[in-house]
């Protein structure tokens, strides 16, 4: 599903991905973690084709296809959802609209025709019960005024919608309660499937008692630099980061 080689990127001249490979395959769900500054955000929006990062060096292959090329827009057209650390607030479009639109931009770039209200309704429905999203919270202004578990339940919502291959949930530490916790958990093992792969990236362990990840790895300076099943998160929980710095320079 997803491949990406030896890559190099930086921000404004600073090196901040210094050589990382990872590999995802279909019905995956990796964890990524690390501290602080790490480059985990930085992975993500490479991934997701953000504009203001340069990839230096390396590759990154989305089910066989190079898409650093890509524009962000485009490599969305292709399944690669992203969900948002800080997520903007855009008063005036509801939580529905802003959803039928997307899913209508992502048809039109494959050549399809917009998907029949009633269907749109139907989908809406259909994904709203399942993650169990109440009517009321359909019609608020997009992320105005959110809590941090609504944040969540939307961002939970909007991957749901779009059907994502590859679903990259980068989730911020602070202000999320256990519920905010379960409802990321809970969305994501719904909408686990054979066809699509999710990376999240978190600094909860705790969060990886309810999803259980395939892998576990660490972003530490740059690079993925131990991998390993959900008792390395437990392990990371135990006794922190420093211990990877010393085994790094051992
Ligand atoms: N747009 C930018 N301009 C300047 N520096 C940036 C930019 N984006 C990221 N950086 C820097 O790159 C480094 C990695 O940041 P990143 O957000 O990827 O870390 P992170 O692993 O997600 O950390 P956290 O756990 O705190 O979310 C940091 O030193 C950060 O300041
Ligand atoms: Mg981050």
């Amino acid at each position: 599903m997803l491949e990406i080689n030896d890559l190099h990127a930086s921000v404004e001249g600073k090196e901040i991905l210094k050589g990382l490979n990872l590999n995802v395959k279909a019905g995956e769900i990796h964890a990524i973690m690390g501290p602080n500054g790490a480059g985990k955000s930085t992975l993500a929006s490479i991934i997701a084709g953000k504009e203001e990062y340069e990839v230096t060096k390396g590759n990154i292959v989305l089910e066989k296809e190079d898409i650093e090329e890509l524009a962000a827009e485009e490599r969305a057209h292709k399944g690669i959802f992203l969900s948002f650390q800080y997520p903007v607030e855009i008063p005036g479009v509801t939580v529905t609209n802003f959803m039928k639109t997307a899913i209508n931009e992502t048809r039109k770039a494959q050549g399809l025709e917009e998907m029949p209200a009633k269907d749109m309704l139907k989908k809406i429905r259909e994904k709203s019960e399942l993650l169990e999203i109440d009517r009321k919270f359909l019609s608020r202004s997009l992320n105005e005024g959110f809590s941090g578990g609504e944040k969540k339940r939307n961002e939970i919502f909007q991957m749901a919608m779009m059907e994502p291959k590859l679903a990259i949930l980068d989730e911020t530490d602070s202000g999320l309660d256990i519920d905010a916790l379960r409802i990321v958990a809970n969305g994501v093992n719904k909408l686990k499937s054979e066809q699509n792969a999710i990376v999240v990236i978190t600094h909860y362990q705790r969060l990886l008692d309810y999803i259980i990840p395939d892998f576990v790895h660490v972003l530490y300076d740059g690079k993925i630099v131990k991998s390993g099943t959900k008792e390395l998160a437990l392990e990371l929980e135990e006794k922190g980061y420093d211990w990877i710095k010393e085994e790094i320079n051992a």
